[in-house]
């Protein structure tokens, strides 16, 4: 488990992090990197790799399958505790604390530092991955895209375009990113699926939502999956959060994207507080959105 992750690097010693980066060097051409190959990769001896092995598969930190040939590759720990050791030495964060949410496609943990922060690890690519693996002859590596890769790329893609809103629209502050892993400051609130708004309140926050997405195009990024998931709601306003879907407006989609985002969260609206939702022109408000003259849900409303 990721919650132990904190112990294990404080147990691993540098050259422990030879043989991971090792690993990890392997992985960009093959999923399962060949014993014999681990010293030029890892710059450690046959013995010291011998002794190293043995105890990052302790942790769980590297997986070995011996088919044709005795190959290692990191499991997501081994790469959280590369991305954790990244950020220590950077000195963005000090430690990982209790998780904040755990999903299929994401691990979010507190991360201990001179403040509170989040660290999120992606994991798109690895159950699909997994599945895949199952079924198919290792050996043909030819064209693997390994999960590192895509997780990564998600990782990336959420922190540039936390970066590009940052802090016109009220997401999380980026603070850094390194693989799969971004560091972000922990906002406060509940998700607004689990928030019970007051009547007076619906068409406020509807608005505050829609008017954080009118500013998000105007800075050039339309966040593409908008949910009742993804906003969350506290005392001292909203937070817009998990970007890695989102795309720029230069691209061929977006003005789609930002309709059915706009469409997704009033047809929330309308069905948990159907009595206080207004029925509004979706394509009026992300026309509008789009020509940059969206002002107030008001505005939209369907007569
Ligand atoms: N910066 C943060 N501060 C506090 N909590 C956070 C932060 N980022 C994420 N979380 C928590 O982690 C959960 C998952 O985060 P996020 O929505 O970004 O990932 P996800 O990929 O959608 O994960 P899932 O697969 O669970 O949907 C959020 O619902 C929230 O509760
Ligand atoms: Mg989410």
């Amino acid at each position: 488990m990721v919650q132990n992750i904190a112990a294990i690097v404080r147990e691993l010693e540098p050259e422990d992090f030879y043989l991971l980066s090792g690993v990890e060097q392997g992985m960009r051409f093959s999923e399962w990197v060949n014993r014999e190959k681990l010293p030029s990769y890892s710059q450690l001896t046959a013995e010291e790799i011998d002794y190293r092995l043995d105890r990052c598969m302790r942790h769980e930190l590297i997986e070995r399958r011996t088919i044709q040939y005795e190959g290692y590759q990191l499991t997501f720990e081994g790469y959280d505790v590369l991305a954790l050791h990244t950020f220590a030495e950077r000195e963005t964060v000090d430690g990982i604390g209790a998780p904040l949410g755990v999903g299929k496609e994401s691990d979010v943990y507190e991360a201990i530092s001179y403040k509170p922060l989040a660290i999120k690890y992606h994991r798109e690519g690895y159950t699909n991955f997994r599945e895949v693996q199952k079924e198919r002859d290792y050996t043909s590596d030819h064209h693997h895209v390994s999960w590192l890769y895509t997780a990564r790329k998600a990782a990336e893609r959420e922190h540039e375009a936390l970066q590009a809103v940052y802090p016109d629209v009220s997401v999380p502050r980026p603070i850094d990113q390194n693989r799969h892993a971004i560091v972000m400051e922990k906002f406060d609130g509940v998700e607004l699926a689990r928030a019970k708004l007051e009547s007076e309140q619906v068409v406020a926050i509807l608005d505050l939502i829609l008017r954080e997405l009118a500013t998000a195009y105007r800075e050039g990024y339309v966040h593409a999956d908008i949910s009742e998931y993804n906003v969350a709601i506290a005392e001292s306003g909203i937070t817009i959060f998990d970007w890695p879907q989102s795309v720029p407006t230069d691209h061929e989609n977006s003005d789609e994207l930002l309709e059915r985002d706009v469409r997704n969260i009033h047809k929330y609206f309308k069905r948990k507080y159907p009595a206080e939702t207004p029925s509004i022109d979706i394509s009026g408000v992300a026309g509008a959105i789009a020509s940059k003259s969206f002002d107030s849900i008001r505005s939209h409303e369907k007569q």
